[in-house]
């Protein structure tokens, strides 16, 4: 960028924190405020814009760019500052007794819109932000805003997951205690045993806040949805309904990839809640992967009842065929308007790994010049490699459960092998490069794999046999690495992702 377009972007950052600034001092007592009180919450809100941007570059970011948050949250925050205003008007006294209660509802608003959107931890950090602004700024006293940083943040991990929308009952329900209980705290502190009427009354205005609350996010999250193009945990739930038209399709078209798809979602769900990661994205990501094959079904073995329609067709067509449901899939996806992050778990969930099956194919078939690995780069998908957390435990549990067709079903102790070399061969591949997961993390994946895989398998589909299109090779010496329990973030050794006996 330009020297001139920098200084304009600065510019309008101090333009936005002079504007938020002011906001925040619009409910003050001593109207128009003092010049040294308005530059001095000028520059804190500055510094609180500073500090958020530095923060989200800093934090894993699920469903949305780190740029895309820093905006909602800043949206979120100026509504609920609107908010407080508007109370602190209306209700003519900003004391935490009987009505005043009703000046927590915007921030646990905040915290609950945030959170079903961005997570609880963002949400906190956010509302603590604001509620820290707030303070600074004189615009509410200390007992108000601990009140609602404390039923904020127990909003924040009420709606999340939210899974169905009676939810939404028990998440408010939370909530109306939560704050009913801080109102009786509060109120009984402040005015004695004797006035118990107050209490009773506080305690009254403090849950129904929490019904405010709970409505406004109810409402905000199918504005913000559309607005930034992100979806909550709630709305993935429902796109994993079997009566979606496109998984009614896939259903019906290549019944094999939806059973093999509803198992990968099972494996990817636990695999993600061991290590903290979203379960929801991942089962939603699971669920429409290869929604790409049922344009041409019978080109993968899950779904091929006769013979094999690639004995006749030469390994470089084969692979190319292969690796198109991952386009048409997205073209899928783009017809039938899946959000952003179901698109990127069908981009990535095979990253760039290599269809071995009709590489080794056409290197036997190289005939008398010999086997030429330069062809490597036509039989491997186009990628990206898996970019969060999510999308690459999407990319591990889609090629266990391939592998693990291929081991008997009483034999754990082959499933066990099986199941670490696959997560061992995509690491050395480089194909978790660019994501965030660590060592640790993969040996949590790992083993929850397992006991996903041993309850799956008393009652699983059986397929005709294993999927050598998406089975990793049983072949490579790699040393199972998976013991390193350490947090060390993933990276590919030099040279370790031109080995062309990755998968
Ligand atoms: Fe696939
Ligand atoms: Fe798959």
């Amino acid at each position: 960028m330009a020297q001139g377009g920098r200084v304009a972007v600065q510019g309008l950052k101090l333009l936005g924190a002079g504007a938020l600034g002011a906001f925040l001092l619009l409910a003050h007592n001593s109207w128009p405020v003092p010049p040294l009180t308005l530059s001095g919450t000028v520059l804190i809100t500055l510094f609180a814009l500073v500090l958020t941007r530095f923060h989200l570059r800093h934090t894993p970011v699920t469903g949305t760019t780190p740029h895309q948050a820093e905006k909602m949250i800043w949206l979120v925050a100026f509504g609920s500052i609107g908010g407080i205003q508007l109370l602190t008007r209306g209700i003519g006294d900003h004391q935490l007794l009987g009505i005043g209660f009703l000046l927590t509802a915007p921030l646990v608003a905040q915290a609950m819109l945030a959170s079903a959107l961005l997570g609880p931890a963002l949400s906190v950090f956010a509302l603590t932000v604001v509620a820290f602004l707030l303070g600074v700024s004189g615009t509410l006293p200390v007992t108000v805003l601990a009140a609602s940083w404390l039923a904020g943040a127990v909003g924040a991990h009420a709606v999340n997951p939210l899974k169905q929308r009676s939810d939404l009952l028990r998440a408010m329900s939370i909530q109306a205690l939560a704050l009913g209980l801080i109102a009786v705290c509060i109120s009984a502190g402040a005015v004695g045993r004797d006035q118990i009427s107050i209490v009773a009354s506080s305690a009254g205005w403090a849950a129904l806040a929490a019904i405010i609350a709970t409505s406004i996010f109810w409402l905000g999250v199918a504005v913000l949805e559309k607005l930034f193009d992100i979806i909550s945990d709630w709305s993935l739930l429902e796109l994993c309904s079997p009566d979606h038209p496109l998984l009614r399709d896939l259903m019906l078209r290549a019944p094999g990839t939806y059973a093999h798809s509803v198992i990968v979602g099972n494996l990817a769900e636990n695999a993600a809640r061991a290590i903290g990661a979203n379960p929801v994205i991942c089962r939603a990501m699971a669920y429409f992967h290869d929604v790409g094959k049922m344009n041409r079904p019978s080109y993968f073995i899950e779904n091929q009842v006769g013979p094999n329609i690639h004995d006749s067709m030469s390994p470089t067509v084969s692979a190319m065929t292969i690796a198109a449901h991952v386009r048409d899939g997205l073209d899928l996806a783009k017809q039938y308007k899946l959000p952003p992050i179901i698109r990127d778990g069908i981009a990535q969930h095979h990253g760039t790994t290599l269809i071995r099956y009709f590489f080794d194919r056409a290197l036997a078939q190289s005939g008398e010049q010999g086997p030429d690995i330069t062809i490597e780069q036509f039989f491997r998908y186009e990628g990206p490699k898996p970019q969060t957390r999510e999308a690459a435990i999407l990319h591990l549990a889609d090629s266990v459960e391939a592998v693990s067709r291929s081991v008997d079903r009483g034999d754990t102790e082959n499933l066990e092998i099986a199941v670490l070399r696959v997560i061992e061969e995509r690491r050395a591949d480089g194909q978790l490069d660019e994501c965030d997961l660590t060592f640790r993390d993969l040996r949590a994946i790992h083993q929850s794999f397992m006991t996903s895989l041993s309850a799956i398998r008393h009652e699983r589909i059986v397929y005709p046999d294993s999927d050598p299109y998406e089975t990793p090779s049983h072949s490579s010496n790699l040393d199972l690495q998976l013991d390193r329990n350490s947090s060390e973030p993933l990276r590919t050794e030099a040279g370790a992702s031109d080995t062309p006996r990755a998968v």
